[in-house]
């Protein structure tokens, strides 16, 4: 094996799609895909490859910090990329602490552990940490996000990442940890959990359920399809320089409620709908407490430093994303049940 590989958060979204990744890729690389398994972490996500030789699973907290570090010592990492974090906003708004423990603890854990294993040679080790242009707070209607915008984050969330991207920065800059940070714009496509907009709005038009947008529904996101992303932390992983930041996005802005009427529209064309049956599902709600209104991401740097761009149209992504979601009934029914139901209750009284 050329090179054993931490990937923490692989059963979930973004995670799942990294991991699958760097199994095919790179079959002389060990990959140990570390996750606690909380509601948003699935191993469904991963049987295609979850026999792979090349691949391990270890259920792990990464709040757990004596058990963080046995499992560096077992398997002497060359590098680490971390995406296991509480990720919903609307949780975070509900339950901070969640989101303080995970986001900025775990990722201390992680820092901690990996400064001990390489502490004696850290040539050609790498702690790669995925974060959130939510860090960098909200935008009026001109303007973009740069790699040197100044940190506002808005939300438990969004402060928590920010909190744990400046912890990489200072591990890198006082124990010369190399590392490299990312901030990426909002995602879609399959096995994203039904919580977000685009999963959640597919599964409630298609059991004609109402479509609660927050606000007036001008709040602007940059969408990027998850493949994608895995792609950019390929590319950053192998390529990025030590100690750099580089912001990933979709070149994509759409405001919800027009994204929401595209979605609507492909799902009458997928369902055999008369056109503008799924939009009457359409139900205007309170507003998210703090809700950014825009965001955009400028990812320049990324493309002219390592040529990296989306090759997924918007409307090729969703209506990839739309026939998974109709294929794949049992994981929607698998993730919708249980606990879930009681969050969807309680957030939306619907
Ligand atoms: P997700 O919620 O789908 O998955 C998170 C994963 O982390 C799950 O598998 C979960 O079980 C695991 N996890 C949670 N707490 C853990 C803990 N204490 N110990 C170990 N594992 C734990 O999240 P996602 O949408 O795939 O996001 C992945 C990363 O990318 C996050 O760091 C997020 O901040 C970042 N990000 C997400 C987006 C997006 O649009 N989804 C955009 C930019 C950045
Ligand atoms: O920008 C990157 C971020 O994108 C990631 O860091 C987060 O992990 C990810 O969850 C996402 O955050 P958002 O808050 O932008 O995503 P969400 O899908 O929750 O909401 C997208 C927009 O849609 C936002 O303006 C709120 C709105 N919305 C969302 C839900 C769930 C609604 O109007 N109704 C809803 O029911």
């Amino acid at each position: 094996m050329k090179k054993t590989l931490l990937i923490t958060g692989g059963a979930g979204f973004i995670g799942s799609h990294v991991v699958r990744l760097f199994v095919n890729k790179y079959p002389d690389y060990k990959i140990v895909n570390l996750d606690a398994l909380t509601y948003a972490g699935n191993l469904e996500n991963l049987k295609d490859i979850e026999n792979a030789p090349n691949y391990v699973f270890e259920k792990a907290d990464i709040t757990d910090g004596p058990h963080i570090n046995s499992i560096f010592e077992k398997y002497n990492f060359d590098g680490v990329i971390h995406l296991a974090a509480e990720s919903h906003v609307d949780r975070s708004i509900e339950d901070p602490n969640a989101f303080i423990q995970t986001n900025v603890m775990g990722t201390a854990n992680l820092l901690n552990a990996a400064r001990a294993l390489w502490k004696n040679n850290m040539d050609g080790k790498r702690f790669y940490h995925v974060s959130t242009d939510e860090v960098y707070g909200s935008l009026g209607e001109e303007g973009f996000f740069l790699e040197t915008t100044p940190y506002d984050p808005q939300s438990p969330y969004s402060a928590s990442k920010a909190a744990s991207d400046h912890l990489v920065r200072a591990y890198g800059n006082t124990y010369h940890l190399p590392f490299v940070i990312t901030n990426c714009s909002n995602n879609y496509g399959p096995n994203h959990f039904p919580e977000k907009l685009v999963p959640l709005f597919i599964n409630n038009i298609k059991n004609n359920k109402p479509l609660p947008v927050y606000g007036d529904g001008k709040y602007t996101r940059d969408w990027l399809y998850v493949k994608d992303h895995a792609r950019a932390i390929d590319m950053v992983f192998h390529d990025g320089r030590n100690g750099e930041t580089y912001n990933i996005g979709g070149f994509n802005e759409w405001q919800n409620i027009e994204l929401v009427k595209l979605l609507c529209k492909e799902m009458d064309v997928r369902l055999g709908r008369e056109l503008g049956t799924s939009e009457q599902l359409i139900a205007y709600i309170k507003d998210r407490p703090g809700h950014d209104r825009r965001y955009a991401i400028d990812a320049n740097k990324l493309n002219k430093e390592l040529g990296w761009y989306p090759s997924v149209t918007f409307e090729e992504g969703l209506r990839l994303t739309i026939d998974w979601y109709m294929a794949n009934e049992d994981w929607l029914n698998h993730v919708t049940s249980g606990d879930y139901k009681k969050y969807y209750e309680k957030q939306y009284k619907m």
